[in-house]
Parts: C-alpha cells; sequence; structure tokens
C-alpha cells in the first residue's frame, strides 16, 4: 500500500502523470475535488484515511509545496504503514504559465496563483519520511521524465552564511 504525495507548480502536469501513470492502482485525492468545502485540508486527510484504512493506494494530488503540508500527509501515511513516495514536478514558471494560458475553465487559474505557489515551494527530501523521492519533467509528446532524486545531502559543521 502507497501513499504517493505529487508536488509541483499549477500545470506542471501532475494530473496528466496521474491519469497517465497512477490511475489504474491509486484512489485520486486532491482539493480540486473539494471547491466547496470550508476545511479542506480536514477533508483531504479524511479522504486519504478512508482509503488507506481499506487498504487502496492514494494518491495526492496538490501544489503540497511547503513541508508543512507534506507532513501531515506523512504521518498518516506512516499510521497506515504505507509506503511513503514523492514526486516533485520539475517546471520552469514560464512553461507553467503558458500551459495554464492554454487551460480552459476553472483548471486555468490566475498567474498570481503560480508565482504564489512558487514562493511556497521547498524541494521536498528524504528527511521529511519519503521512502523513495523521483522528479518528473514534462518531455516530448506527452511523456515524463522522471529520475531518481539524490540523498539529502548532509551539511557538516556550519554554512557560511
Ligand atoms: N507530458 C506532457 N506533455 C505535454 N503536455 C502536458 C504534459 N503533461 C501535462 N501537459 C499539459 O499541461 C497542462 C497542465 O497539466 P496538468 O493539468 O496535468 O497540471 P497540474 O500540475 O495538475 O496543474 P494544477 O496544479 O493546476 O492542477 C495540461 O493542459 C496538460 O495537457
Ligand atoms: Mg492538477
Amino acid at each position: 500500500m502507497e501513499l504517493v504525495i505529487l508536488m509541483g507548480l499549477q500545470a506542471s502536469g501532475k494530473s496528466t502523470f496521474f491519469r497517465e501513470y497512477l490511475a489504474a492502482t491509486h484512489v485520486w485525492v486532491s482539493k480540486d475535488l473539494m471547491r466547496n468545502n470550508r476545511n479542506k485540508s480536514r477533508r483531504q486527510i479524511q479522504l486519504i484515511e478512508n482509503a488507506l484504512q481499506a487498504g487502496h493506494s492514494v494518491a495526492v494530488d496538490n501544489t503540497n509545496p511547503a513541508v508543512l503540508d507534506r507532513m501531515a500527509l506523512i504521518d498518516i501515511g506512516r499510521t497506515y504503514n504505507a509506503k511513503i513516495i514523492g514526486y516533485y514536478f520539475e517546471s520552469i514558471v514560464s512553461d507553467c504559465l503558458a500551459r495554464n494560458q492554454k487551460r480552459s475553465g476553472k483548471s486555468q487559474v490566475p498567474d498570481i496563483a503560480i508565482y504564489a505557489t512558487l514562493k511556497k515551494m521547498v524541494l521536498p527530501s528524504y528527511g521529511e519520511g519519503f521512502e523513495r523521492l523521483f522528479s518528473a519533467r514534462i518531455a516530448d509528446n506527452f511523456t515524463f521524465e522522471v529520475k531518481t532524486l539524490p540523498p539529502d545531502k548532509v551539511i557538516h559543521g556550519q554554512s557560511d552564511i
């Protein structure tokens, strides 16, 4: 049983990746499903818990930019002994803005939302509790280039900054 956490800017390809590679095996949990819910984070935890309790693997498809966003998810995954796996969607802001412009309806977000996520985005590390961590990048023809992220850098002594 897995808890997969997708991380990346809006229009970096997370939902497309989910549909292509995870939809057959993982329950989709996303705040996009909950436009009218007042406490989306709590509802999301509930949905993850329901799935894991029933023995289903789950993928959480949000931008998940901050360590704190991820911590709550990792905690719940650990409670149910799920394997915690992360995919970080590498992207260039201008590409995300352009792909976002091409989307229609509710899937299009204001540019400022992408900049706000960029500001909050912290690269994931194994130290947060991920057992496996990958980077995923949109390649040509609707494919993704997926690589294992290297181990966390251990900083010895004090930094110069
Ligand atoms: N591998 C790919 N090759 C080409 N285009 C892609 C690829 N993946 C996604 N796209 C396009 O980029 C746009 C954004 O993708 P997607 O909706 O999957 O992003 P997202 O990360 O889920 O965004 P959000 O966080 O806003 O939900 C879509 O219009 C999609 O068609
Ligand atoms: Mg999406």
